[in-house]
């Protein structure tokens, strides 16, 4: 059933639907519709928009894939000065940023506080006109900053148009707002893992790297990098008093801004230093990196008698934790072959302990890394360890040079097989070009069970050292060959995890299509291209056949991605895997979605709750309805509720229901409801 309603309004209400679904996947973590139904609903958009260019809003979500490129960036200069904060190291130090606060303000004066997680990103700040995301730049000297409006359109986690997620907060007609920019940690990882298996540049940490992505002149290539952004402060706001930092939260919140879920309104300076104390371990579970914590005090009106000395507010502080980097000895330098041939240095270490645990290794890079840093085997060496973030080596120090020191030069063997390895020209990295290379197919096992791609659970890089030396895996396509006898005998392998690894690996044949894609390792391909390309190609057969000119205008794929993809498929070896992988019967293509049903629903985005006896049908099966038909159901009757479904004997539900002006319906007119859709609203 296709909607009678105008272009315009079906745009309109295109774009708050994918809004909101936008907001469900990205700030949530909990989508609603399949990921193939929102595809349907943004290309329903994007075609309606090319047919009606008036149409296209700047705060439509077709617009985060990334406008044109620009040769720099315009400057901005700021409603208000970007403060920086002052630090503190330990409680005595927190004690004593109270105490000069207290000096300054009345006698008796009690302050409390808000504490959030410093991130690690970069610091931008949001201007919302009438609701849409009309500006954003980032902090330049606190005066002055750069307009990276276009590649913060890219941020998925960023909302075009407040309130977003279905709030029912009204939008302030102006609004701004403060954030920090960053990546998860696991993303950064993977991210630099294929940078350097395409042989580019890596990025030391997380921070850099969010700041390197949102610089980028292509917001294109911004596009396909996994940012996301936490808001934490109301810069300016018209028409609301905000009488604190934990009401400015709230209000962030609730007009569908992601806000850390580790933030804390604490009453006394007792609570804040132990939250303070508790926070090392706390900070090793979370998915992003902090690099401390932020006390701020939480009334404003003492805020504002506060204010700041010099670019600091006296309101706020960092409260830092000791570094996470030692110095030790880079003993030897060894080298890795990745699966894509990249040979990798890594240092091996004196073993010295970062923050608990005790470190070996770390990584190198490549040559040019330990080129430019002049890190040479003997050193002693800076060695940073954050999070989950892999070890690596960030600088010798000179000073304690003993003139023993060697200069590193990669081997111009492979060290796995032997044959001679090959710089290209242009790139960083060097490469074993030899394909029968037994340590870049172990490589290329790893990745295509690791966790971004075919994810099988039970297999890691031992496994596929131990299938590879025995002949049983010879491309990763043998990996569905594998069958239960083929392990019987092997040292380690008893009757329970050999049925547990065959089940894994029968279970990965069932994984979407862009996972297999991201498996193949084709150079450049990680999840988000492998996404985009699955997206628009459907099938790994179409992605086969296609030629350079099919990938024009597909988001974040340039000239050299298409060339490396058709590239990999023109190879025989290549296409033998694709073909294995066909009879083994992994999944190939996506489902399709039938013509018609990825449009809206008559029930998408309301929300129901289901209470008493219903004439003919179980609360399940009204529920399974409801969910069928596009809306959600829930278990207590809110604000947010959209209609109260009741039965016979309905009760409290239906008393709640009614003090907050949540229409009732019984049955009947649920039926009628998903038969006809709400009644339109003026
Ligand atoms: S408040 C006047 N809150 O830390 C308000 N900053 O070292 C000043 N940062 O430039 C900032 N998380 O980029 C604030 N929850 C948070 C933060 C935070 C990270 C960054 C921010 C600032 C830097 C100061």
């Amino acid at each position: 059933m296709r909607p009678t309603a105008s272009p315009a309004a079906r745009a309109a209400k295109l774009r708050a639907v994918l809004h909101h679904h936008n907001y469900r996947y990205h700030v949530l973590d909990d989508p609603e519709i399949t990921d193939a139904e929102f595809d349907a609903l943004l290309r329903e958009l994007k075609d309606l928009e090319a047919e009606h260019p008036d149409l296209r809003t700047p705060d439509s979500p077709t617009q985060r894939v990334g406008g044109t490129a620009q040769e720099r960036f315009a400057k901005v200069g700021h409603p208000v000065p970007m403060l920086s904060l002052g630090n503190v190291f330990d409680e005595e130090e927190l004690r004593a940023w109270h105490e000069r606060a207290l000096r300054l303000l009345p006698q008796g004066t009690e302050l409390s506080f808000v504490v959030e997680p410093k991130i690690d990103g970069l610091s931008v700040l949001l201007h919302y006109e009438g609701g849409s995301f009309a500006l954003g730049a980032t902090r330049g000297d606190g005066e002055v900053g750069e307009d990276v409006t276009a590649n913060l359109r890219t941020v998925q986690t960023l909302p075009l148009a407040i309130p977003a997620g279905g709030g029912r907060t009204k939008a302030p007609r102006r609004l701004v707002v403060r954030g920090e920019v960053y990546m998860e940690r696991d993303a950064f990882t993977r991210f630099n893992e294929e940078q350097l298996a395409r042989g580019e540049k890596v990025y030391a940490n997380p921070r850099n790297f969010a700041a390197g992505s949102l610089r980028q002149l292509d917001p294109a290539v911004t596009a396909t990098r996994p940012l996301r952004l936490w808001a934490y402060q109301v810069v300016v706001v018209d028409g609301a008093e905000l009488d604190s930092q934990w009401d400015a939260l709230d209000l962030l919140r609730r007009l569908g801004f992601p806000v850390a879920g580790e933030c804390a309104r604490l009453a006394t300076l007792d609570e804040v230093a132990a939250f303070c104390a508790a926070w090392p371990e706390r900070r090793e579970t979370l998915p992003y990196e902090t690099d401390g914590l932020v006390v701020k005090v939480d009334q404003r009106a003492y805020q504002e008698r506060l204010g700041a000395v010099g670019n600091a507010p006296r309101w706020a502080v960092a409260y830092k934790y000791p570094s996470t980097e030692v110095v030790t000895k880079l003993n030897a330098i060894g080298v890795n072959v990745g699966r894509t041939g990249v040979l990798m240095p890594y240092a091996e270490l004196e073993p010295a302990q970062i923050g608990g645990v005790v470190v070996r290794n770390a990584t190198l890079h490549n040559a040019d890394y330990i080129r430019e840093r002049d890190i040479r085997i003997g050193d002693s060496v800076v060695v940073k360890r954050a999070g989950e973030v892999i070890p690596q080596v960030l600088r010798p120090v000179p000073e304690l040079r003993t003139g023993d020191e060697q200069v590193f030069e990669l081997p111009a063997n492979c060290p796995a097989c032997g044959e001679k390895v090959v710089r290209l020209e242009d790139e960083v990295a060097t490469y074993c070009v030899n394909s029968a290379c037994p340590a870049q197919l172990v490589r290329s096992v790893e990745y295509f069970v690791s966790r971004g791609a075919m994810d099988i659970d039970g297999f890691g890089i031992r496994q596929a050292e131990q299938f590879v030396e025995r002949g049983l895996i010879k491309d990763v396509a043998d990996i569905f060959s594998i069958a239960a006898a083929d392990l019987d005998g092997m040292p380690g392998y008893q009757q329970k995890r050999i049925d547990k690894l065959v089940a894994a690996i029968s279970a990965a044949k069932d994984r979407p299509v862009w996972r297999v894609l991201t498996a193949l390792g084709i150079r450049g391909v990680g999840e988000v291209v492998a996404q985009s390309l699955v997206a628009h190609f459907g099938s790994i057969d179409a992605l086969e056949r296609a030629v350079p000119e099919d990938f024009t205008g597909i988001t974040g794929i340039g000239p050299i991605l298409a060339g490396s993809v058709v590239e990999w498929f023109s190879h025989p070896r290549n296409r033998r895997i694709v073909e294995k992988l066909r009879v083994a019967a992994v999944r190939m293509a996506e489902e399709q979605v039938p013509e018609g049903t990825a449009g809206p629903k008559p029930l998408d985005g309301l929300a129901f709750v289901i209470t008493g006896t219903l004439p003919t049908c179980s609360r399940e099966q009204a529920a399974e309805m409801i969910r069928g038909a596009g809306g959600k159901v829930t278990g207590a009757v809110s604000a947010k509720t959209s209609y109260l479904v009741a039965g016979e004997a309905g009760g409290g539900k239906l008393d709640k229901a009614r003090k907050l002006s949540v229409p009732v319906i019984d049955e009947a007119g649920l039926l009628e409801l998903i038969a006809a859709g709400p009644p339109r609203s003026a």
